[in-house]
């Protein structure tokens, strides 16, 4: 869950580890450091609250040197606070370590060391890889590195620096991902691709387990033996413009702009002569043959797109197909074997809970594959095949690109796993793959069009203290989904309900003031969406409606209407969430939310 970044070469240090770290912000925000190496030592310098503040400190008093390693944290143990702040040192102050991750060993491993006279100087878990690598160091760091290594439980992307190897970086991985990016005369490393970019596009991916080091020249991999493996240099692809706000105030508004292109790469390759491709999964159809369930695992807005995958998957292949909180998976006894198709959906690839999952349906047999929008991440990584969604890079902390990707993958997905299953799909398939196509123009539209509509909507309601978000069957996601984005951003309380259950329960939060807002497009729900609104109308409640353009029973019913184009009922919480995503942006802009950032989240939940 932190931002991790090292550099060696001839340029200012700080200024490459601030400018990294900037990239990575995502990752954790509550306080940052750097420790650079200069004719004094191993500096150190570490700031509580966002980047801005280490670098000022740094503006006012800089910290000169050519190598350095930096770190943007998301608080696991210990408060935000400076003591906390990485890196850590060594108490001689010549060892520097910077961590994501969490040593889930630490208080014993403390303990050992308190008992041999080791003063702690933080809350924190990482402090005591610092110590224990100066406990091990005799001349050679890579070996500390190696012991200290081997005493750890839990997960780690790590890099240590120690004030007498200045041509030195030592890194390591177990569950927290880390690459090396190789430039001419300089190297890097990072916690992902995006704060190489200004320098390189050569890299090399950690693998789980292994360790390495870096020079201004060199760069070597080894295994958790310590016995050197051979380096694979990758070139990525992706460019920089793409990970900048391109224009817009935020990256979750650049990224709700950039979903017809998200949805349209997701789609291409993958449709050929009209049906899905999927031979990129490289999956022996034997093997899906013999498959008797399909379990989905993921967590937050990845489990929903999730559910609206089982209904399509229960459609298309007939098996039976649960849709598992990550979370909830690892300790609710799932029935898993070797007849047990998993797929983990993922925008990161590295949320932990969905990360153990997996690990826990690969254990017991389970074919796992993925869909995920992070190349080289760990979930594809572990599976036999990915699905790649496509969308770039997601700063912003709410996801919106990578969600309307993820239902595109899940569309291709259960119809290509229909067609190998001998499903009698064709009709279906040719069907959606026209509304597939069809559907990066009509995201356009919709962005487009119904704007003023959604931003009218989210001044008037901006003042209200709760939400109802109603849908049914392919559109119940869409109502989570549309609830977890307003809460996540606008900090406004909002419930997401299958609209049948509203008069369970629900109901009777509804007076005068309180808005719903129903998701109701042409299918085979909208009459008893209808028959939903009619009861909240009854009862004087507010509602916005979500409905096909031309609707005109739902516009007469509705308090304000959001209009989306007419699409097949399977593609419809694609088109529908959209407004959704604008309504929580549009609210919490107004309310002066910190909107790509909101409070105790962090992108990328690499901690359980
Ligand atoms: O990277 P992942 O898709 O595995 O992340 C899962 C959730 O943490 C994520 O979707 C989270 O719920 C988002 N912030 C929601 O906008």
């Amino acid at each position: 869950m932190c931002g991790i970044v090292g550099y060696l070469g001839q340029r200012d240090a700080s200024k490459v580890l601030i400018e990294g770290l900037a990239r990575l912000e995502y990752r954790g925000y509550d306080s940052a450091g750097v420790a650079v190496l200069n004719g004094e030592g191993l500096k150190l310098r570490r700031s509580v609250g966002r980047l801005k503040n280490l670098a000022d400190s740094l503006k006012q008093a800089p910290l000169h040197g050519n190598m350095g390693i930096g770190h943007t944290r998301w608080a696991t143990h210990g408060v935000p606070a400076e003591k906390n702040a990485h890196p850590h040192p060594s108490e001689d102050g010549k060892v520097a370590v910077i961590h994501n991750g969490i040593v889930e060993n630490y208080r014993e491993i403390k303990a050992e060391l308190v008992a041999a006279g080791v003063k702690f100087a933080s809350d924190t878990d990482t402090e005591c890889i610092a110590h224990l690598v100066a406990h091990y160091y005799k001349g050679d760091l890579l070996q500390a590195a190696h012991k200290a290594v081997c005493r750890l439980h839990g997960a780690w992307a790590l890099v240590i620096a120690h004030a007498d190897h200045p041509d030195l970086l030592v890194v390591a991985r177990r569950g927290s991902p880390l690459l090396i990016g190789l430039g001419e005369g300089e190297n890097f490393v990072a916690s992902d691709v995006t704060p190489l970019l200004p320098y390189t596009r050569r890299v090399i991916y950690i693998d789980e387990g292994q360790l390495g080091t870096i020079s201004r020249k060199e760069a070597h991999v080894y295994d958790a033996q310590l016995r050197e493996v051979p380096v694979k240099v990758e070139t990525t692809t992706l460019t920089l413009d793409a990970a900048e706000k391109g224009g817009f105030e935020h990256f979750m508004l650049k990224e709700i702009h950039e979903q017809p292109v998200a949805v349209e790469a997701t789609v291409r390759g993958r449709v050929k002569d009209g049906r899905v491709d999927l031979s990129e999964l490289n999956l022996d159809a034997s093997r899906v043959k013999a498959m008797r369930r399909i379990q989905l695992i993921a967590c937050g807005t990845s489990l929903y797109s999730a559910m609206v995958g089982k209904y399509l998957l229960e459609r298309f292949t007939s098996l039976p197909t649960e849709a598992w909180s990550a979370s909830e998976y690892r300790y609710a006894n799932p029935i898993i074997d070797a007849q047990t198709l998993v797929v983990a959906i993922s925008q990161s690839g590295e949320t932990a809970d969905t990360l153990e999952a997996l690990r826990l349906a690969k254990s017991k047999g389970a074919l796992a594959v993925s869909i995920c929008n992070v190349m080289g991440s760990s979930i594809p990584r572990m599976c036999e095949g990915t699905l790649y969604t496509r969308a770039g890079p997601e700063i912003g902390v709410a996801s919106t690109k990578a969600y309307t990707a993820q239902l595109t993958a899940f569309e291709l997905l259960a119809l290509g796993l229909g067609r190998m299953l001998g499903c009698d799909i064709a009709a279906d398939e040719a069907r959606l793959v026209a509304g597939l196509n069809a559907l990066p123009a009509q995201i356009k539209k919709l962005l487009e069009g119904d704007i003023v509509a959604v931003k009218r909507c989210a001044k008037r309601y901006q003042g209200v203290a709760n939400f109802m978000y109603i849908g049914r069957h392919y559109n119940f996601p869409t109502a989570l989904e549309g609830a977890l984005k307003l809460k996540e951003i606008s900090y406004i309380h909002a419930e997401g309900y299958a609209g049948g259950e509203m008069k369970h329960g629900p109901l009777a939060l509804v007076e005068g003031t309180f808005p719903t807002i129903a998701i109701a497009p042409r299918g085979h729900t909208r009459e008893k969406m209808l028959s939903n609104i009619q009861e909240i109308k009854a009862r004087k409640g507010v509602v916005v409606v979500v409905a096909t353009e031309g609707d005109a029973e739902a516009h007469e019913l509705a308090d304000y209407i959001i209009e989306i184009p007419a699409c097949e009922e399977e593609l419809s919480p694609i088109l529908a969430v959209v407004p959704l995503q604008l309504l929580a942006y549009y609210t919490a802009n107004q309310l002066g939310r910190d909107v790509d950032k909101p409070r105790n989240l962090a992108k990328s939940v690499t901690v359980e």
